[in-house]
């Protein structure tokens, strides 16, 4: 009986190591590929030329150590891909060409992760992540400014500064830095909002949107007055990005015809001018690029431009449309800010967003979030090229991540919009990049026949919705760590896993400004 028991085992074990090596061979296919893929670069058959690449990252990181001195920065610039994941970054280097590319930032000495979780959430979004990396305070999902005493959506949670999180811009400011900002996305929106608002809720824009959730707006200050009448936001000697809507009254209209928000009669552009005409500075309000180039911007002490009824477009549509004339880039936009705020002797720090990579990936058009991944690259090399190592720390992050992945073992000649080249178990092809939810679901499946039969043609195509797993109309974040890229001065501090809200300590301590100051160890 016993006998027969042990014997049934082996019999068991056999047939199941048979199994695991089967499962082996079919999760790492030969190649099935259907044409010849030449290698990309010939010299990458050679063991010389991975012990070159070694020795030339060995050298730079051995030269940034040496480099390590005691001053504090002078100027800090602060960049945020919204939603760009490492996968982003990743897909963006085979976007540029090949694998080996490296994205700007990514030459960066020090590399660090940072954990993006909320107080209340596991996966966040761009409001309560701003508290985190501007504030260094973890609060609630959708709320701004504020700790996680105060609930979302409480109208006066946030109306007496009992739990407000003030600012690393607020912090620049006491220490006699200016401060300024720069995104993409509107000027009032969740990232930036960051540096000036105390909200317990992101969509709280305008007047009308307070009404909406059933708060008295003239209690609860919508963001957009925030900006221009508390004390942060007043300060601010750069505001660049869109969203005039939520300057100006329902009953009339932008310079491009398009109506404002507002309920309370109220046009805080001119509103803005004329405090900044009452101190007697010299201050200009842009609506166009054309505008923005008109200005002196070397003997301008605030600059005011909204570029955009809402946001700024995508960077891959405004080349496409040809409107590069029209509308500012985002790496112009960083030119102009450097410019205006490098006229104060005690330094800046300037807070500059990619805001669009983010709704790229909640729509699942995956090309226009590499497309504007790209542009945000170009606006930190603009930045370091216009500052000195010396005196200018630059932190390149994201706020959190998205379900995009990479997957399918692709050659390194197939383009990373395309699909792989080798097909599925039903048959039929499928995309190198795809998303774990989103609107790109309608595109993967249909209800009769199951999965779609896609084309390179179809999936490189701008407006095509890159598959998706679940079905959802907009793509959700990812709650993977994100990455922390810094260079200058102190940069060795970004290294490591931390959370995300320690990022403003680090920054202010290697500044020498707000509560971390002088900290010792
Ligand atoms: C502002 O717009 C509202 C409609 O939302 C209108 O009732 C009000 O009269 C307007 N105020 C002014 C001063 O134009
Ligand atoms: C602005 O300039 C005017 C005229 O030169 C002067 O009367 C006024 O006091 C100045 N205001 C401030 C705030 O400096
Ligand atoms: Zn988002």
């Amino acid at each position: 009986m016993v006998k027969r028991f042990i014997f049934s085992l082996f019999l068991a074990s056999i047939l199941l190591s048979k199994l695991s090596s089967a499962e082996q061979d079919r999760d790492h296919p030969r190649h099935r590929a259907t044409r010849a893929h030449p290698i990309k670069n010939e010299e990458e058959e050679l063991g010389a030329y991975w012990n070159d690449n070694a020795q030339r990252t060995l050298a730079a990181k051995v030269a940034a150590a040496d480099a390590v001195e005691l001053k504090s920065a002078k100027n800090v610039i602060m960049f945020l891909g919204d939603g760009m994941s490492v996968h982003t970054v990743t897909a963006t280097r085979n976007f540029l060409g090949d694998s080996s590319e490296q994205v700007y930032f990514e030459q960066f000495p020090y590399t660090g992760l940072s954990k993006t979780y909320c107080v209340n959430r596991q996966v966040a979004d761009s409001a309560c992540t701003s508290t985190a990396y501007l504030g260094g305070v973890k609060g609630n999902y959708g709320t701004i400014g504020i700790n996680a005493k105060v609930a979302r959506y409480s109208c006066e949670g946030a109306n007496t500064n009992e739990h407000h999180v003030d600012s690393i811009a607020q912090w620049a400011q006491d220490a006699g830095k200016d401060a300024g900002f720069v995104t993409s996305s509107r000027v009032t929106h969740a990232s930036p909002a960051g540096l000036y608002a105390h909200t317990a809720d992101r969509n709280w824009e305008n007047d009308d949107e307070v009404s909406a959730a059933g708060c008295d707006p003239e209690q609860t200050i919508d963001i957009a007055r925030q900006l221009v009448e508390w004390p942060v936001g007043k300060g601010l000697k750069v505001i660049l990005g869109g969203g005039r809507q939520n300057f100006l009254n329902a009953t009339s209209r932008d310079e491009e015809g398009y109506p404002g928000y507002r309920n309370d009669g109220r046009n805080l552009i001119k509103d803005w001018i004329a405090d900044k005409q009452a101190a007697n500075a010299s201050a200009h309000y842009v609506w166009s690029r054309k505008g923005l180039s008109l200005v002196d911007l070397d003997n301008t002490d605030y600059l005011l431009g909204l570029f955009s009824a809402s946001h700024l477009p995508y960077n891959g549509d405004r080349v496409r449309e040809h409107r590069e004339l029209a509308d500012p880039s985002l790496s112009e936009l960083t030119a102009a800010a450097i410019q205006v705020l490098q006229r104060n002797d005690k330094g800046f720090f300037l807070f500059v967003e990619g805001a669009r990579i983010d709704m790229a990936h909640h729509d699942t058009y995956a090309r226009r979030a590499l497309e504007d991944t790209v542009e945000f690259a170009k606006a930190v090399q603009v930045a370091r090229e216009m500052t000195s190592l010396e005196d200018t720390l630059v932190v390149v992050t994201a706020d959190h991540a998205h379900t995009m992945t990479i997957n399918g073992y692709p050659h390194r000649d197939e383009e990373i919009t395309g699909v792989v080249d080798s097909l599925a178990d039903d048959g039929l092809p499928y995309t190198i990049l795809s998303y774990a939810n989103g609107p790109g679901y309608s595109n993967t499946y249909s209800k009769a026949q199951g999965r779609n039969l896609l084309n390179n043609k179809q999936t490189q195509d701008v407006n095509f919705l890159h598959s998706a797993m679940v079905p959802l109309d907009s793509e959700t974040h990812g709650g993977d760590d994100v990455a922390v890229y810094a260079s200058g001065p102190f940069a060795q501090y970004f290294s490591g896993n931390y959370e995300q809200s320690n990022i403003p300590a680090l920054m202010a301590r290697a500044a020498n400004i707000g509560p971390y100051a002088n900290v010792q160890p």
